[in-house]
């Protein structure tokens, strides 16, 4: 699939739990051996609502870290890194809010509804009003393709390429620009500069998006072009500037069905999650003191799994043969809910055996972590810095 990047963060504010891995971290697995993958701990944006508890985000920030690993990221496939370990973010940050529109900020659907969730803290800060522009540095910065994200980050994704559309109308301009990219065509060789033409003239007589996507495509695959000249075929396949930033696509996690121990999605803020490297018996205990089907008062009354949180585990961890043990065991009262947790339990556990095995040598050595989270920096700051050079450039700021 090309050389097409992917770009997701998670914030650090608390153990990851059963939630993320069936909902986020199982894709971010997948998309690991697909395409190349960057996946870093958004500490900054832990900040911009967690100020007052740094404490919170310091601790945090490592176990997160050895979640993924548990979930089987794998940092040969992919590149691990901390928000704030690559200040490039911070500096994009500041450059992108000079033509960033305060009302396109202000209308983010987030801003308000995370205002009035979260009520207990004082949000009106400039910070947590640049949220979704720090997550714009965030993805423009590696020039990501795709991002995957939850449906509550779609707008942020939107807002992203809105951004990046903006920027370049504004410093993709420079002059010479047609000789310039006609140049770089040539660079391409005969056969490749050929079907480029003709991709170009496809999207921009006709409006083919096919034919855009396939001049992007053979773009991706080209080798020998330098960062300017990409730029400008790719600006050129469409327009007349210079694209220097890439607008990514959302790619949209499907919503995890994991309930949590009440029956409610899980989420660490119901307090009904089980963490990904819970203790055993603590996982135990929360599933046996689960609430089942209110009807099953006596041991003998019959229950309709549909009526129990129980059931939705069921449907996470269970085989075909096991539901309809349930199925029948519950409506006849055949079986007791005790027992009927037990695979559920045995599931869970299975699961999570894996996640500590994974986790163990980090836990036991915390360099291994260091060592990979600081390699991730570098090579995330290596692109960074090639991004903030055509940055600076476009908007005046190489003096030398
Ligand atoms: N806002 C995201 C969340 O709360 C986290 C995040 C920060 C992010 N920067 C990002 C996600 C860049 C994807 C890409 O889940
Ligand atoms: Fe729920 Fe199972 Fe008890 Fe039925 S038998 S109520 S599905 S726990």
């Amino acid at each position: 699939m090309f050389t097409e990047r992917v770009v997701s963060g998670m914030r650090p504010t608390g153990a990851l739990h059963l939630g993320h891995y069936h909902g986020a971290l199982k894709n971010w697995v997948r998309l690991q051996s697909e395409h190349p993958c960057l996946f870093f701990v958004a500490d900054w944006h832990a900040l911009t609502t967690h100020y007052d508890s740094p404490e919170v985000i310091g601790d945090n920030v490592w176990e997160m870290v050895i979640d993924w690993l548990a979930a089987g990221i794998d940092p040969q496939q992919s590149v691990l890194f901390i928000q704030s370990r690559v200040p490039e973010h911070a500096e994009l940050h500041l450059l992108l809010s000079m033509v960033t529109p305060l009302g396109w900020l202000e209308r983010v659907p987030t801003y308000k509804d995370q205002q009035e969730k979260l009520s207990d803290r004082d949000l009106s800060t400039y910070g947590f009003l640049g949220y979704p522009l720090l997550q714009a540095a965030d993805i423009l910065m590696y020039r990501a393709a795709w991002v995957p994200v939850g449906e509550d980050q779609v707008p942020h994704v939107e807002f992203t390429r809105e951004i990046a559309r903006r920027f370049n109308h504004l410093f993709g301009r420079e002059p010479g620009f047609e000789d310039k990219a006609r140049e770089a065509v040539k660079k391409l060789g005969s056969k490749r500069a050929r079907l480029y033409e003709q991709m170009r003239t496809r999207y921009q007589e006709q409006g083919d998006d096919t034919a855009l996507q396939r001049g992007r495509e053979l773009l991706e695959l080209a080798q020998n072009l330098s960062m300017g000249d990409r730029e400008r075929l790719f600006g050129y396949l469409e327009g007349s500037r210079r694209i220097i930033l890439a607008e990514p696509q959302a790619l949209l996690t499907e919503a995890s069905r994991m309930p949590g121990i009440d029956g409610q999605k899980m989420s660490k803020s119901y307090g009904n999650a089980i963490a990904m490297r819970e203790d055993p018996e603590s996982v135990r205990r929360k599933i046996r003191t689960m609430p089942t089907d209110p009807a099953r008062v006596r041991r003998t009354d019959p229950g309709e799994p549909e009526r129990c949180p129980v059931w939705q585990l069921h449907l996470v961890y269970s085989d075909e043969a096991t539901r309809e043990w349930v199925q029948t065991g519950c409506r006849s009262a055949g079986i007791g809910c005790l027992e009927c947790k037990q695979p559920v339990i045995d599931a869970i556990l299975a699961e999570q055996q894996v996640f500590h095995q994974r986790a163990q040598p980090y836990v036991d050595d915390p360099s291994l972590l260091r060592n990979i989270v600081a390699d991730g920096c570098e090579q995330a700051r290596k692109i960074a810095q090639e991004t903030m050079r055509e940055v600076r450039e476009a908007m005046g700021l190489d003096l030398d």
